[in-house]
């Protein structure tokens, strides 16, 4: 095998890293993952020990050693999870352990941060954005106001790739999809917000350089070359944030063709040619890892998460029964018409983000009937996370054209045909999996990377490696079913919204 212009993607995931070998043309040569523990020292909070994402790299690439080669690769690009904050002092040394996307202990930060500036619509005119508990912005203020001591230590804030870029270039920098991400950038301007810096007083010097996501950020270091078993020199590019770069990395470049990916979370995302307005700042917009984009999208925290909760029940593990595999969860689902019989899921089981930034959203099965059984359950779960993957795309209309050429689908949701069709029907539109999207944003790091090295010519002509795999067409009359029932679905969250306020007043004061 010849490995000249083969690309390295690697992605620091919230329970392993990945990483990812493609030749020249796209072809995935070989990935490997390799996990690591998340802690959850109190409710609400997620940390992780830097230093497992660094033995993590290091143990994938291991792996992929032995079926690969590794250190002729001529780019490397880098891809994680987003919003994370990792803190260190002036020596580069961890200053506690990483705070991650999905912790929720900053609300008052977040607020803090807000009326800084003089409320959400002054800080939506600064960023773009509103700054959500998960973001790396409340995480330094949280550190400010309960940790004061190792606050006065903290020289650098990085992102966890950036953590990792420095422990494979020794260099310090972030580039402006992550950046984004931390609710502290200007992503019209791409630059950091010098203005909410200064009005929130956090020292600017303690943010990395930023640069543009196809931009060589350094080259690997002889101590990395040695630890990593990569070789020296080998140029690093920017890369992106899981959620932006894996947007190229399903081949979507252009404004009407849809990302989704149904993970734990559900993501719906596209690329944009402008920073539009984001409406009350429900959406996220954020620079893309193409230099003339941008990126929009909206996170639903229900998707594969809410899949896997009904398992668990349905399976009965709490009387002791053994796991009840996917593939026959969705041969249930089969079972069921179109529209479950008008039984409705409302997938608010973790609260919600977007389109509805609430916490206190509470989940609930509308319309049960005596005639509903499993089919219908598990079949109006699937249903449901679609429903909200299209009520976040009505949100995006409002700001981007109405035209969906097709929809890009991923994550491990993709893998059932039938969630797929539920797909095409409810957005009215093709669904199509393309090659790569199954490695996540390993796979669009490692375009990036083909982008810098200079095996295509820019990033869309990347992305056009991403062909089709498979493909699902919308059946009319589902999609008429669909329409009808998507209208009620979409008025239930305000109707209901007292009485979710109500049973969470009621579930704290009995707690
Ligand atoms: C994006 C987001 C997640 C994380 C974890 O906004 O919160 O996708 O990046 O993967």
């Amino acid at each position: 095998m010849t490995t000249a212009g083969n690309l390295l993607g690697i992605d620091i995931g919230t329970s392993s890293c990945k990483v990812v070998l493609i030749d020249d043309a796209g072809e995935v040569l070989a990935s490997e993952t390799a996990s690591y523990p998340l802690s959850i020292p109190r409710e609400g909070w997620s940390e992780q020990n830097p230093e497992d994402w660094i033995s993590g790299t290091r143990d994938a690439i291991a792996k992929l050693q032995t079926t690969a080669d590794v250190g002729g690769v001529s780019a490397i690009g880098l891809s994680g999870q987003m919003h994370g904050l990792t803190p260190l002092d002036a020596d580069l040394t961890v200053l506690r352990p990483a705070i991650l996307w999905n912790d929720q202990r900053t609300a008052a930060e977040c607020e803090e941060i807000t009326q800084s500036v003089g409320g959400l619509d002054e800080l939506l005119q600064l960023t773009n954005n509103r700054m959500l508990p998960g973001y790396t912005g409340g995480k330094i203020l949280w550190m400010r106001n309960q940790e004061p001591a190792l606050y006065e230590r903290l020289s650098h804030a990085l992102n966890p790739k950036d953590y990792l870029r420095l422990r494979l270039t020794g260099e310090i920098a972030t580039e402006v999809s992550d950046a984004s991400g931390t609710g502290l950038f200007d992503v019209t301007a791409r630059a950091w917000s010098r203005t909410l810096l200064e009005k929130t007083g956090i020292d600017p010097d303690i943010l990395p350089a930023c640069y543009e996501s196809a931009v060589v950020s350094g080259r690997i270091s002889r101590t990395a070359a040695e630890y990593f078993g990569l070789t020296e020199g080998v140029p690093v590019v920017g890369g992106g944030g899981d959620a932006v770069i894996q947007t190229l990395g399903s081949g979507v470049v252009d404004s009407d063709i849809l990302q989704t990916t149904i993970g734990t979370a559900g993501i719906i995302a596209t690329s944009l040619d402008s920073p539009v307005r984001n409406p009350d700042g429900r959406l996220q917009v954020f620079c893309n890892v193409s230099p003339e984009k941008w990126h929009c999208m909206g996170v639903s925290m229900n998707a594969g998460g809410a899949f896997a909760w009904l398992r668990d029940i349905l399976a009965g593990r709490a009387l002791g029964a053994a796991e009840l595999s996917f593939d026959r969860l969705i041969a249930l689902a089969e079972k069921a018409p179109p529209g479950s019989n008008g039984l409705l899921f409302l997938p608010y089981l973790m609260g919600e983000r977007c389109p509805w930034p609430d916490p206190d959203a509470r989940a609930g099965f509308l319309g049960l009937r005596a005639g509903h059984d499993e089919t219908h359950i598990v079949r109006s779960l699937l249903e449901g996370v679609v429903f909200a993957l299209r009520d976040m795309h009505a949100l995006m209309q409002e700001v981007g054209g109405d035209t969906v050429a097709r929809l890009h689908v991923s994550g491990g949701g993709s893998s059932a045909s039938l969630w797929n069709q539920i797909q095409a029907d409810i957005f009215d539109a093709e669904v199509l999996t393309v090659r790569g999207a199954a490695e996540g944003g390993a796979y669009g790091a490692a375009l990036l990377a083909g982008v810098a090295a200079g095996n295509w010519a820019g990033i869309e002509q990347a992305a056009r490696v991403c062909v089709a795999e498979h493909r699902w067409q919308p059946n009319p009359a589902n999609t008429a079913r669909y329409r009808e029932l998507f209208d009620i679905y979409q008025g239930l969250y305000q109707l209901l919204s007292p009485t979710f306020d109500k049973l969470s007043r009621y579930v704290k004061a009995t707690e």
